[in-house]
């Protein structure tokens, strides 16, 4: 049955492997089926970067290029941004009105993120609705379906509270949303930690072959393979947790089997994972090559999406200003 999927993803500079493995790949699959609903959330990385905001405008674009080079089709999905529909405004601040703050106080999401994003001041008005805001972007297109990585499940939880209490409240307008929990497992970055731009762990989108391999090449292995004749054990090794994404059980179990044996070098071993990661990155480099040379305009595949969006979020904020009475 098709369903009305939406999801969207905060312009903040150049998309990562992380982000095809664990978002693009997921849209993709769910675009054949349903009608999706996919949108670059600008005001929600406004909530952070408030002080930074050259890189919103900025990452737009090339975010959506690199959407579409990963296999995002405007012609099977609708494609938008966030601040191009300013309905969603207007519908965040009717559903701030019946929000109460200790719902958004206690939000684990948001507790964490205070404690852990130092380099700037999130004690304000727009980061606490930040949920809020979210609950707009979603009950607007009446989603049922909304894939999110684990950390957005509190603020799924809020929607689908804020949704109720909404139509409990005036009268049934809202679908309640359930969450589509991506299963991918987590790809860390090179050096083990969080995949992230800012900590230059990544391996980006838009990364040349020998850039790749420039990254590839000097992750760090088990410590105890100092020589190429000590054994080692791959559950420690990051490059092994890539060959389990990247590679087949058959290369995987080789893999293993000649790690323990000391019979694989790491070298050889990283060319491999190499080789196979080059399987998903090389398709996706040469479409967004094919993208960039056509001379697609990104602007007038958002205008069409943008009006699409429009005409969704339009006619569901009539019946919301009915319901409400105002
Ligand atoms: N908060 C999401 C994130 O950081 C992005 C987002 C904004 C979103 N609005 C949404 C995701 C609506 C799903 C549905 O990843
Ligand atoms: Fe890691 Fe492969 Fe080296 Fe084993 S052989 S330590 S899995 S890189």
């Amino acid at each position: 049955m098709r369903k009305r999927v939406l999801s969207g993803m905060r312009p903040s500079g150049k998309l990562h492997l992380g982000h095809y493995i664990g978002v693009l790949a997921n849209w993709k699959k769910l675009q054949e089926e349903n009608d999706c609903f996919f949108f670059a959330a600008d005001w929600h990385a406004l909530t952070t970067e408030y002080d930074n905001t050259g890189i919103i405008r900025e990452s737009v674009e090339d975010m959506i290029v690199d959407w579409m080079a990963s296999g995002i089709d405007p012609k099977k999905a609708t494609l938008f941004v966030q601040s191009h529909v300013p309905e969603h405004a207007e519908l965040h601040l009717l559903l701030s009105m019946i929000t109460p703050l200790s719902w958004l106080e206690r939000n684990p999401t948001y507790k964490e993120q205070l404690k852990e994003i130092t380099t700037r001041d999130l004690h304000t008005y727009g980061f606490l609705g930040y949920p809020v805001l979210m609950a707009s972007d979603i009950i607007m297109y009446d989603a049922s379906l909304v894939p999110v990585g684990i950390d957005q499940l509190p603020h799924l939880e809020l929607t689908r509270e804020i949704a109720r209490r909404f139509n409990f409240l005036y009268r049934e307008t809202f679908v309640i949303p359930d969450a589509q929990l991506t299963e991918t497992p987590k790809l860390m970055g090179t050096d083990n930690r969080k995949m992230s731009k800012s900590y230059g762990n990544a391996i980006l989108l838009s990364d040349t072959a020998d850039e790749v391999w420039a990254k590839v090449r000097p992750m760090v292995t088990d410590p105890a393979r100092q020589r190429r004749t000590d054994k080692g054990n791959p559950e420690i090794c990051n490059v092994f947790s890539y060959h389990k994404i990247f590679s087949d059980e058959d290369t995987v179990g080789k893999v293993d089997l000649g790690c323990r044996s000391a019979g694989i070098g790491c070298i050889e071993c990283k060319k491999l994972m190499f080789e196979r990661m080059e399987k998903v990155l090389k398709p996706i480099r040469e479409e967004r090559a094919r993208i960039v040379e056509s001379g697609i305009s990104v602007r007038d595949i958002l205008d069409e999406g943008t009006e699409k969006a429009k005409k969704v979020a339009a006619a569901k904020l009539t019946e919301v200003r009915d319901a409400v009475r105002i």
